[in-house]
């Protein structure tokens, strides 16, 4: 299942086309397939006679895929053979040791391989095989030399594999086969640039089991992480303690409390051009203390809390000239003049504002309603959008605004 937060809507109308081949992990093609669809991405296939074995083009086509190849000579086949060519993205998954020998060769034996030998746009491999077959001096040689022409290459994982062995061979995840295809599709606008995130809630521990935090799940950062990777930037996203799942093209810090936070920040931002700070930072901490557990005993706890480093303010506070920060305020009132002098007090260059409390915005939600203000007095309210359309915006405004 693809998480919601991969699920971009700029790439509604775009059209790939799917090569599958002999191998038992035919099957996630239909869920490589589905992901695709539930994007509105227009997805076309076609399937080796091999690939046929495992799994049908039926099954394809009533998933919605169109239009549909098989064999080459086959009767009433009423489109170009060649076809595929006018997609934005061709994705051979799974590919067997064979395609990617052909691939790599040259060689036109079959529909697919005469598909991929005359498509001119962005290719993506994603190989499923036996282990042994994929160590082979052979496959070896045939990877690196897709890899040398700029065909993008997704390693298989590493586990069992169907036939028993145990090895690298496996499929690749179909949500990571799903993520590189939209970077296939992206504009590399962030290319060459480092963008630094945290994200997430911190945890304040105030005895060995129990912690003082807030709700925040971290979907507003990883959508900005995930557009920012997208569009070609190195992204390092430093995360509080949240179930999410983020791509592998991001490094990943992860980070319990406000101070490990800091910390972490601190060592990472002065090689970043961009600081995206969209983190639920505890703002106090109850003092170090290494009780196993607090017991309950009628008498009221009483604990004084210590301010955390604002992690934000203080490295916004002493940033170069040319690195930009970014920053997020949940304000419960006066919306507009909090951002304001929020963006000043904390040196930011953009400030993404939003109303607590109310429904469709904020912790946890997939949507919010945001007001986006810069450091040269431009002002936009947005209306309620999902949080993977307000990511990619912010990066267009931020693009707008770098030289
Ligand atoms: O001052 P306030 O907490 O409303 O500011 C919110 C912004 O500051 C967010 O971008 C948040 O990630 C950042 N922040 C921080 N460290 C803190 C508190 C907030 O980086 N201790």
């Amino acid at each position: 299942m693809i998480p919601d937060h991969y699920l971009f809507d700029t790439f509604h109308g775009k059209r790939i086309h799917l090569g599958v081949t002999g191998s038992i992990a035919a099957y996630k093609a239909l869920d490589l397939t589905r992901a695709f669809l539930r994007l509105h991405i227009q997805v076309g296939a076609t399937l080796t006679d091999a690939a046929r074995k495992f799994v049908t083009d039926l099954s394809f086509g009533a998933l919605g895929a169109d239009p549909l190849f098989t064999d080459m000579f086959a009767e009433g086949m009423n489109y170009d053979h060649l076809e595929p060519a006018v997609a934005d993205a061709f994705v051979v998954a799974p590919a067997t040791a064979n395609i990617v020998a052909k691939m790599a060769n040259g060689l036109a034996d079959d529909l697919l391989s005469c598909q991929l030998l005359a498509y001119p746009g962005p290719v993506l491999v994603a190989p499923a095989m036996n282990p042994r077959m994929w160590q082979a001096p052979a496959t070896q040689h045939n990877w690196k030399t897709l890899g040398e022409r700029g065909v993008g290459r997704i390693e298989p994982d590493c586990g069992n594999v169907a036939c028993g062995d145990t090895g690298q061979g496996r499929l690749a995840p179909v949500d990571e086969i799903f993520i590189r295809t939209l970077a296939a599709l992206s504009p590399q606008d962030l290319r060459g640039k480092k963008v630094m995130l945290t994200l997430g809630p911190t945890r304040e521990y105030f005895d060995r089991v129990r912690f003082w935090s807030n709700p925040s799940t971290g979907i507003m950062g990883a959508c900005l992480a995930i557009a920012a990777a997208l569009r070609g930037a190195e992204v390092t996203a430093i995360t509080g303690p949240v179930e999410l799942a983020l791509p592998a093209m991001i490094r990943r810090i992860p980070v319990v409390s406000a101070r490990e936070m800091f910390e972490a920040a601190a060592d990472v931002f002065p090689s970043q051009d961009i600081g995206c700070f969209t983190a639920a930072v505890a703002d106090f901490r109850p003092p170090a203390c290494d009780i196993g557990k607090f017991k309950k005993g009628g008498a009221p706890l009483a604990l004084t809390f210590e301010p955390n480093p604002d992690i934000l303010a203080t490295l916004s506070g002493s940033k170069r000239q040319d690195q930009q920060t970014i920053g997020f305020a949940a304000e419960a009132q006066n919306l507009e003049a909090n951002a304001s002098s929020k963006l000043a007090r904390k040196n930011l260059d953009l400030i993404v504002a939003n109303p607590v409390d109310e429904p469709g915005a904020g912790f946890a939600s997939k949507t919010n309603r945001v007001l986006v203000m810069d450091r040269h007095g431009r002002q936009e309210s947005w209306p309620q959008l999902p949080k993977t359309e307000i990511a990619w915006r912010i990066w267009d405004w931020i693009l707008m605004n770098t030289p």
